[in-house]
């Protein structure tokens, strides 16, 4: 029986009470697929701060280093938010990524049917919405140098970031973009800021280069600020977006409204395919640590639950399994199970363990 190894990343905040909802569901399907999952557990981001002192300690990179795929919850909290910004909790992450040169994130974002009034736009505007948001994630302003704040003699200070991109760091990440195109609806927008930023003219003529080995793919620029409005405005007029790290970063929180809420949103972040084909890849809900409802059993865990499909499928190249999955939460979402992001007056409320539970039983039939 082929065993995968899977390193397991709870966090910090609601990541903790999610991510093993997803671990269930993985040994669920499983099963059935004749594949054993081995899942060790480890540290990363303010729970890691808290027991070693470091964001990602190196047991944790280690692990995932040996591992066939990540399963990540989410890092950060108000108890962590008053460190220097090279040691908060977030650090882990961006050092996982950056250590795994996990480059290419992808973050789907679609409005469910049942769900198209738990989000807070019309129905008129969000119904229909299907789009994939690839957002570059181990360059520009994260990681570019310089970096960092001097002080002057005057008291004054002096802080400084840089959006910096090589022609290859854009090409590989375009790939993403146009293979994945491929695969979907056949239209790209390849988001920038070049009427202001060299580094936007050069990824949007690296980009128009690439597109002629992708005749098939239509390819339309859009500046970013152009972009934020037209997601709000016309969300159903675009099928996949590319774009750098920072511009991805805040698109991709205003795509995960038009689906009704945080909570339904995985994502996948991927680095270069392996020898053996398959791609490392670390699988994160796109919602983050949600201090305010942390610790009390009511976080949706059905971002979480996808993201372990978009594992089986990116990762171990097991996408009947994954379809299995989608398939059981879409049920459990017709048959009306809501946690409180997605509930409406009258609706029962749901606890994360419960609707995890829902999941799994689906996953039986
Ligand atoms: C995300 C998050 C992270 C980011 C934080 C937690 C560092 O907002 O994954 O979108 O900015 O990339
Ligand atoms: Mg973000």
């Amino acid at each position: 029986m082929p065993t995968y190894k899977i390193a397991v990343l709870p966090g910090d905040g609601i990541g903790q009470e999610v991510t093993p909802e997803a671990v269930r569901v993985l040994q669920r399907v499983g099963k059935r697929a004749g594949v054993a999952f081995e899942f060790e557990n480890a540290l990363i981001g303010g729970s890691a701060i808290d027991a070693t002192g470091q964001p990602l300690p190196p047991e944790t990179l280690t692990l995932c280093r040996g591992a066939d795929a990540i399963l990540f919850g989410a890092v950060g909290g108000p108890k962590w938010d008053n460190l220097p910004q090279e040691q908060r909790a977030e650090r882990g992450l961006l050092a996982l990524r950056k250590e795994l040169d996990l480059y290419a994130n992808l973050r789907p974002a679609m409005c469910f049917p049942t769900l198209v009034d738990a989000s807070p736009l019309k129905r008129s505007v969000v119904e229909g919405t299907d789009l994939m948001v690839i957002r570059e994630l181990t360059g520009g302003l994260y990681f570019g140098e310089p970096r960092g704040r001097e002080s002057f003699a005057d008291g004054g200070e002096r802080a400084v970031n840089t959006m910096v991109y090589t022609t290859r760091e854009i090409e590989r990440v375009a790939r993403v973009g146009f293979e994945v195109a491929r695969k979907r609806r056949r239209r790209l927008a390849s988001v920038d800021k070049s009427n202001v930023l060299v580094v936007s003219q050069l990824w949007r003529e690296v980009v128009t280069r690439l597109g002629k080995e992708y005749p098939d793919v239509a390819l339309e620029h859009v500046l970013v600020d152009n972009c934020a409005m037209a997601l709000v405005h016309k969300p159903t007029s675009f099928d996949t977006i590319v774009t750098e790290n920072t511009f991805g970063d805040i698109l991709s929180d205003e795509a995960a409204i038009l689906a009704g809420s945080m909570g339904m949103l995985p994502s996948a972040s991927l680095g270069p395919a392996s020898a053996n084909g398959r791609n490392v890849g670390l699988y994160e809900p796109v919602h983050g640590t949600a201090p305010d409802i942390a610790g009390k059993g009511m976080a949706n865990p059905l971002a979480a639950i996808l993201s372990a499909a978009l594992l089986l499928r990116y990762s171990l190249n097991m996408s009947e399994a994954a379809g299995r999955i989608e398939a059981a939460v879409q049920r459990v979402l017709d048959q009306g199970r809501r946690t409180a992001d997605i509930a409406r007056g009258g609706d029962k409320v749901l606890g994360t363990r419960e609707m995890g539970d829902h999941v799994v039983r689906e996953l039986e039939v």
